[in-house]
């Protein structure tokens, strides 16, 4: 059987992307040209400097990994590409650039849902094995998502307001912390203890869905309650104390909804999934339960990649999935 070689592209936030995959699992060449230093004095990404960055790296980017793959255009058998969601002037940066390589070397092109790649991520590093579950989280997304083969999910909990990374990112804000702040909780957090008694948020009893919004206020109140009593806080016994609520919630839920479906094997996927409490926590939940696997990306392939995007793009390719040029980019797509 020949090998099938993708080119995958991923434009839909902060980083300009490109990716070789073949066969769906072998990474050929894998770059990311991150916008982070541009938007840091923002505290937080801006749509519009988003955009004209993509425009000014893509071309780089491509040739960067063409270079590095030791092949050219001619050797891809499809184009992958992020269609959404994410921000829509720059997904279309990614998704002009991916029809005019697809019209000019007569090449199929296939649109990706970039928490799709979220999840194949995984595929990068093992098999999958169906049915699964998969925790998303991202600054865009918390999602449980069920997989009972490939290319076919069932969100079956999501985040009713603030997704995780959100609630990482405006806490770190609280705390004066650069963007994005998810990686500084992180540090501080594995410094610290759980002192501050913050809620755990889950809900309706039996519910999937979560909710960061509460929690995040309840740290902001804490900040601000200290300030105007004149007293100190503890930066790292906060942040472990805010990590240990948003990892308690993620663990248990995931946990009870890897049992009810009765799954094979549990995914982690997101930016978020970078997070080292999680990782320790997930790992040592599933380290416990027979017959359930758990199966975590290095933290490379967590945050916004485009081999991610080939590695979902070619299970569409395998299963005749095609877009036209007359593609567009999608902000709020579904899975
Ligand atoms: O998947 P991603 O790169 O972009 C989106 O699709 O949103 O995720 C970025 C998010 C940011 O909110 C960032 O703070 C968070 O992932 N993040 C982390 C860690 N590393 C990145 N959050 C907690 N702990 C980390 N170590
Ligand atoms: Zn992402």
């Amino acid at each position: 059987k020949k090998d099938i070689f993708i080119f995958g592209i991923e434009t839909s936030c902060d980083e300009t992307a490109a990716a070789v995959i073949k066969n769906g699992t072998d990474i050929i060449a894998n770059v990311v040209s991150s916008q982070i230093e541009s938007h840091k004095r923002f505290g937080g990404v801006v749509p519009e400097i988003a955009s004209r960055h993509h425009v000014e790296q893509i071309i780089a980017v491509f040739e960067e990994t063409l270079e590095r793959a030791g092949l050219t255009f001619q050797d891809m058998d499809a184009i992958a590409v992020t269609k959404g969601p994410g921000l829509v002037g720059a997904l279309l940066v990614g998704v002009n650039a991916a029809k005019a390589i697809a019209f000019a070397h007569d090449l199929p092109l296939i649109g990706v849902h970039h928490i799709a790649g979220h999840i194949y991520a995984n595929r990068l590093v093992q098999e999958m094995s169906f049915p699964l579950m998969s925790l998303v989280v991202s600054g865009g997304h918390t999602e449980l998502v069920y997989m009972k083969e490939h290319g076919s999910f069932e969100v079956i909990g999501e985040t009713r307001d603030d997704a995780a990374g959100e609630a990482y990112d405006k806490v770190a804000r609280t705390l004066s912390l650069p963007y994005p702040g998810g990686p500084h909780i992180d540090r501080l957090a594995a410094e610290g203890q759980d002192t501050y008694s913050l809620p755990r948020i889950r809900l309706e009893e039996g519910s999937y869905d979560f909710s960061f919004s509460g929690l995040k206020s309840a740290v902001i109140n804490t900040v601000h309650n200290a300030e105007q009593r004149g007293e100190e806080i503890n930066p790292e016994n906060l942040a472990a104390s805010f990590q240990a609520s948003v990892v308690d919630v993620l663990t248990e839920k995931t946990v009870r909804a890897a049992k009810e479906y009765d799954v094979k094997q549990v995914l982690l996927a997101g930016g978020v999934a970078a997070n080292k409490g999680l990782r320790a926590s997930l790992e040592n939940a599933f380290g416990e339960i027979e017959n359930i696997d758990i199966m975590i990306p290095p933290i490379s392939l967590c945050t916004d990649n485009a081999a991610m995007i080939a590695a979902a793009g070619t299970i569409l390719f395998e299963q005749g999935k095609r877009d036209g040029l007359d593609m567009n980019g999608h902000p709020g797509l579904d899975i």
